[in-house]
């Protein structure tokens, strides 16, 4: 797919997706909080006084939100087109002139170089034809001495070879795409719950003993719009956690942590936590290979 092409498709697709997920307090809610400083390993008034950017902030930028939360000074947040300038100021409404809202792409930056002290970019770079020509410019856009966190997919495992060939499936056949753009929670509800009914008539005990009302939990909105996230996105490059650091090194930067967290969900996803924490550990290096790459780096002056 051509880049332009690649970006509008990209675009459409999140838009959708972050409308739906800024519209539920209990996901935007677990989004906005995804930074904290204990997470950032920085001192508790990190923010304060900062100027950040929110590269690719999305439709809800939930990560705007989350670093204004932390009291940074202002924080510049920029998205492919004018989409995002449609829904995401009524998420910030308790920011008013805290944050400016722009359109531009990771490729070329439209801010100078040394412009900001926390630059972020948190699911991006692997949606685009090329995570180190964006790496780049977060680089240059990040001021001497500041600091930089990105997030990226990450390379390998057993669970992602799934992913990737469902998202083959999701655009080579009609019947499955349908399937899937259609997904909600009554989907996941008509079919646990009939599959819960037959294993009752045929009298298997778990069939009544786990309610309805926990498989609802455990297959929620969230977790239908990840589905998504991972299945109509036209394209998850992936890429080793080596190659990301040498070019965070070859880019002036030093001080490269990779960083990790519990992250907490409601739904079935809460059973992964312990495999997306302790990303070495041999059961998920099985399944996610890298995992999720989450890298904070300080320029050098
Ligand atoms: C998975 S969403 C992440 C949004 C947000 N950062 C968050 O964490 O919720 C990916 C976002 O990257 C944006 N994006 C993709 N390619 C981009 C590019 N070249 N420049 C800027 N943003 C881009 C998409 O439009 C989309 O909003």
């Amino acid at each position: 797919m051509q880049k332009k092409a690649l970006e509008k498709k990209t675009r459409r697709t999140f838009h959708e997706i972050h409308k739906a997920q800024g519209d539920d307090n209990y996901i935007f809610t677990r989004l906005s909080t995804l930074l904290s400083t204990d997470f950032l390993k920085v001192e508790p008034d990190f923010f304060k006084g900062k100027i950040c950017l929110d590269a690719g902030c999305g439709s809800n930028a939930n990560a705007t939100f989350n670093m204004l939360s932390l009291g940074a000074e202002k924080v510049y947040a920029f998205d492919l087109d004018e989409t995002i300038v449609k829904t995401a100021p009524k998420y910030l409404r308790k920011f008013k002139r805290k944050y400016e809202l722009s359109i531009g792409n990771v490729f070329k930056i439209h801010f100078p170089d040394n412009y900001f002290d926390f630059t972020h970019c948190a699911g991006v770079l692997h949606h685009t034809v090329d995570v180190y020509k964006g790496l780049a410019e977060l680089a240059r856009v990040t001021k001497k001495g500041g600091t930089l966190y990105f997030d990226v997919y990450g390379k390998g495992g057993l669970i992602r070879e799934i992913t990737t060939s469902l998202r083959l499936k999701y655009q080579q056949d009609k019947e499955f795409r349908s399937v899937i753009d259609n997904l909600d929670q009554k989907v996941f509800k008509d079919f646990l719950g009939w599959i819960q009914s037959v294993m009752s008539q045929k009298g298997d005990r778990m069939g009544s003993e786990i309610s309805l009302a926990l498989v609802s939990e455990l297959f929620d909105k969230d977790l239908v719009l990840t589905i998504k996230d991972r299945l109509q996105a036209p394209l998850y490059h992936e890429d080793s956690e080596e190659e990301l650091i040498k070019c965070l090194q070859k880019n002036g930067f030093r001080d490269i942590v990779r960083l990790t967290k519990y992250p907490r969900y409601k739904n079935v996803r809460r059973f992964l936590s312990p495999l997306y924490e302790q990303y070495d550990n041999k059961f998920a290096r099985f399944l996610y290979g890298s995992g999720q790459i989450q890298l904070k780096a300080i320029k050098n002056f």
